[in-house]
């Protein structure tokens, strides 16, 4: 790590210059550049030097960083993905992780964090807090269930893409008499499936908060039928539950492996609502499944501008020397909560928008 100490003497600092670290962890999101760009930019403003922390926490457990100045974040606002990378390594997985990451950041000589991720990052990060570290989190998640904020950045652009995808398969649904079966990410809650439900028109939604029945997913398409409607569009959130026997409701894994957090990877809800509806009711079905697609490329600008507020907002945190709390949006109102609220998850789809989605179900 190499840091221009002439360029901050001349700015007026002494010797021992403010730092801060950041990381991004979980899954990657349109909108983390923004986020990391804002926090430089507000770092350098209030004469921080920022040391970007590569992958997740792995790179706090292997000395894996490199410095953040004003270059680095230079054009990076539309940029998906995340120029730090990311990981879902769970230091309490690894024999003495927290310790290791503690004095990694005193030898690396960062004063506080930011940890830019999910619940399962900000677990850690609040684990870290309580053992005196200094964090400051941003949230972060496409499926927007973090508990504590109305909005994560991320959502906002998944939703939008689901969309387009549910308008682009409408067409083709109606050209051959079929039912299309759109699989979108959502692995408790199903906030992108009610929303790219509701703005596509889809003509039900099923999400893991509310168990699969497939009578009812028949009786939706066969009153459709009835109504002269060859075609059905159904979106179903890869987490939601179908009927096992002697199980209960399920959700679909697509193997065996778990990750670091214990989470599988989730996938094929989508195929075998497809072999039920064509199985009972003899109907032409299709399934698409958007699956990582949903977090690619640029951020909206509404998730730009999210993203924006939440690094100043974290960087301003760390300034006021405010750590273990978490920056979220609740309202209009970028605010700071703690950040233990954020692991107290997941925040469900809210019912009454369930509820609307619902009116224009069949
Ligand atoms: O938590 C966000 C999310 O996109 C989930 O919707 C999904 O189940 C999971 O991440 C997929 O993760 P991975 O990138 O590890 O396949």
């Amino acid at each position: 790590m190499t840091h221009d100490l002439g360029r901050l003497r001349s700015k007026g600092t002494n010797l021992m210059p403010k730092t801060v670290g950041i990381l991004t962890g979980g899954g990657d999101c349109p909108g983390l550049n923004a986020v990391i760009r804002a926090v430089v930019r507000r770092a350098d403003a209030l004469e921080y030097q920022v040391t970007g922390i590569l992958e997740g926490w792995r790179g706090l457990l292997e000395n894996k960083t490199e410095p953040l100045d004003l270059m680095s974040v230079s054009g990076i606002i539309h940029r998906g993905g995340t120029i730090l990378r990311t990981s879902r390594t769970n230091p309490f997985k690894h024999p003495g992780g927290l310790e290791k990451i503690q004095a990694n950041l005193q030898s690396l000589g960062l004063d506080s964090l930011i940890a830019v991720g999910g619940d399962d990052t900000m677990s850690v990060a609040d684990a870290l807090c309580h053992k005196g570290v200094h964090v400051v989190g941003v949230p972060k998640t496409i499926d927007n269930d973090l508990n504590g904020t109305d909005y994560c950045f991320g959502f906002d652009t998944a939703v939008n893409i689901a969309t387009e995808a549910i308008d682009r398969l409408h067409t083709t649904a109606e050209a051959h008499n079929r039912v299309m079966i759109v699989e979108v990410m959502g692995r408790d809650t199903g906030w992108i499936a009610v929303a790219s439900g509701l703005a596509g028109g889809a003509d039900l939604i099923l999400i893991p908060e509310k168990p699969v029945d497939f009578d009812q997913v028949c009786e939706v398409v066969r009153k459709r039928l009835e109504r002269g409607k060859m075609f059905s569009i159904i979106v179903v959130a890869e987490g939601a539950k179908i009927p096992v026997a002697a199980q209960g409701p399920t959700q679909v894994e697509q193997g065996k492996l778990k990750d670091e957090f214990g989470h599988a990877q989730l996938g094929g809800v989508g195929s075998i609502l497809a072999r039920e509806v064509e199985s009972r009711l003899g109907l032409d079905t299709r399934v698409v499944v958007l699956g990582h697609i949903q977090r690619g490329g640029s951020p909206t600008a509404f998730d730009r501008i999210l993203a924006t507020r939440f690094g100043v907002a974290a960087m301003n945190l760390v300034h006021r020397g405010e750590f273990g709390k978490m920056v979220a949006l609740q309202g209009n109102q970028i605010v700071a909560i703690p950040m233990a609220e954020a692991t107290k998850g997941p925040r469900r789809v809210d019912e009454e928008l369930y509820n609307t989605a619902s009116v224009f179900f069949g």
